[in-house]
């Protein structure tokens, strides 16, 4: 009797759990995180790819943190300014455009040219996603 009983119970917060991720919007009419991924990724299809360059073989994590500026602008930062002045951060990564955020630190964020010039379009297109993706 007690094991029935127990399975009732795992089985009804089994269903409540499963009814509130099919949820569509939260109870103030937002969507839900789900949706707001799959909206992303619409969006942004290789922003995943490009986060993995970004902190791995870009090594561009060591200089621009999500949203605090270090040793160059944060993610954010650069996301809304390239987003506001429509410009491409893919081209401004192969080394041929003046910096539009702070021409001051550019020698220090020139010397990465190094690595993204090297980089297939994809790639750079990547990381330009990536960081379009996570500004505001
Ligand atoms: C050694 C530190 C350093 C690393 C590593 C670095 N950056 Fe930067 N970055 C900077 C600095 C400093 C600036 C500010 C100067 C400027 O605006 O060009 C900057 C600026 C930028 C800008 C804005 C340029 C503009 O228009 O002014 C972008 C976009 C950018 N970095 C992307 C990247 C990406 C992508 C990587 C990895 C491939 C990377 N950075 C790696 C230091 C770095």
């Amino acid at each position: 009797m007690k094991t029935i009983l127990k399975s009732l119970i795992l089985l009804t917060v089994i269903t409540i759990v499963s009814c509130g991720k099919n949820k569509k919007e939260d109870k103030f009419g937002n969507p839900t995180s789900n949706q707001k991924a799959t909206a992303e990724a619409i969006e942004f299809p290789l922003a995943e790819k490009g986060k993995e360059i970004f902190e791995g073989k870009g090594t561009c994590v060591t200089c621009h943190k999500l949203d605090i500026k270090v040793v160059g602008p944060s993610i954010q930062d650069i996301a809304k300014i390239y987003k506001e002045k429509n410009a491409s951060i893919a081209t401004f990564l192969k080394g041929n455009e003046q910096p539009i955020i702070d021409s001051t630190q550019f020698e220090v964020m020139k010397a990465n040219f190094a690595i993204t010039k090297a980089m297939t379009n994809e790639e750079r297109q990547s990381l330009e996603q990536y960081i379009l993706s996570e500004g505001k």
